[in-house]
């Protein structure tokens, strides 16, 4: 079985190695779309509050033509492809939901998390939009695309900050961390063992301080790229920042996705209802105690 797996998962990254590569030299999926006047005035729009941003097109074009464009299509078809065989192969972990349930996630973590989840979403949704723009022909949506992605960073920006502070308290390292890591949370088993882990596990920490550290720097790194601040050096190292960030954030945001939606039976229940099973809690958050 674990061959089989195998040789379809090395079938599966050549298939998308060649899907990279095949559509990041000529694609064209939607060039229907009429971009025309909606062009012209975002070019005017830009013109009036950035400058003739249009200056610096050449070497975003390459940039984004030749390099990062492939590694967000490796990444959003390779990533799902990997979790899909251990979906396959080691399954969901599965918990006694009907047991004495310990209340996790407040109500004002919740909210914060989710105003996270749904910008985060936007920003991956159009940033992809925006990188592989020319794979779906350019035009309106793309355009449109854009004004979502800043829309959606300044949204998300308003929930990093209150869930760096509501959650920095428990997401320092610890040494039982290092166990984790070394076990890899257990996930690569399906049988159910108990791991070495706080409220958080080391997975959970490193996810945290990404999106959230990662999300600041994106912000940053974003914003002088809206405004076309600073000479082109300065913009050359923003966008290599923000692009290879990004890359590394949709690579771990696909992670989070899975382990949330599909890898723990139940945690999205958690996030919804702010209850966790006592023994999800004495098995995945063994070191955790819960103040009564
Ligand atoms: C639609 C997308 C998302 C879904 C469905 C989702 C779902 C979840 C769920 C179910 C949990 C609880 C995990 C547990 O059982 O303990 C969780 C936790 C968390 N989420 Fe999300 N989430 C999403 C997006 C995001 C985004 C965009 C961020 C940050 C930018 C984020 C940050 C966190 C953090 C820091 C935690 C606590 C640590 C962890 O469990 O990883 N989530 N999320």
């Amino acid at each position: 079985m674990k061959a089989i797996l195998i040789v379809a998962l090395i079938a599966a990254t050549g298939i998308s190695t060649s899907v990279v590569y095949a559509t990041g030299t000529d694609p064209m999926l939607a060039r229907s779309i009429d971009a025309g006047p909606i062009t012209a005035s975002w070019i005017q729009f830009n013109e009036v509050f950035t400058g003739n941003w249009q200056q610096y097109g050449e070497l975003f074009t390459n940039l984004q033509a030749y390099l990062f464009s492939r590694i967000f299509l490796f990444i959003v078809t390779l990533v799902p492809v990997i979790f899909f065989f251990h979906y396959l192969a080691i399954g969901p972990k599965k918990f006694d939901h009907s047991g004495q349930q310990v209340y996790y996630f407040n109500l004002f973590n919740r909210i914060i998390h989710w105003v996270a989840a749904f910008s985060f979403s936007l920003l991956v949704i159009t940033g992809l939009l925006v990188i592989l723009g020319k794979m779906f022909g350019g035009g309106a949506v793309i355009m449109n695309g854009r004004s979502v992605h800043i829309f959606a960073a300044v949204l998300f920006l308003s929930s990093a900050v209150p869930m760096f502070l509501m959650w920095l308290k428990n997401m320092f390292p610890a040494f039982y961390d290092i166990k984790w890591m070394i076990i890899m949370g257990d996930y690569l088993s399906s049988k159910t063992k108990v791991v070495p882990a706080g409220k958080f596990n080391a997975g959970q920490k490193m996810w945290f301080w990404l999106a959230t550290m990662g999300g600041f720097v994106m912000a940053y790194t974003g914003f002088y790229l809206w405004s076309f601040r600073g000479d082109v050096d300065t913009l050359r190292l923003m966008a290599i920042i923000h692009n290879f960030l990004g890359a590394a954030m949709t690579a771990l945001f696909l992670a989070h996705l899975y382990m949330s939606l599909f890898a723990i039976a139940g945690s999205l229940g958690s996030m919804l209802s702010g209850y966790k099973s006592q023994e999800e809690i004495n098995i995945l958050h063994s070191r955790y105690k819960p103040k009564h």
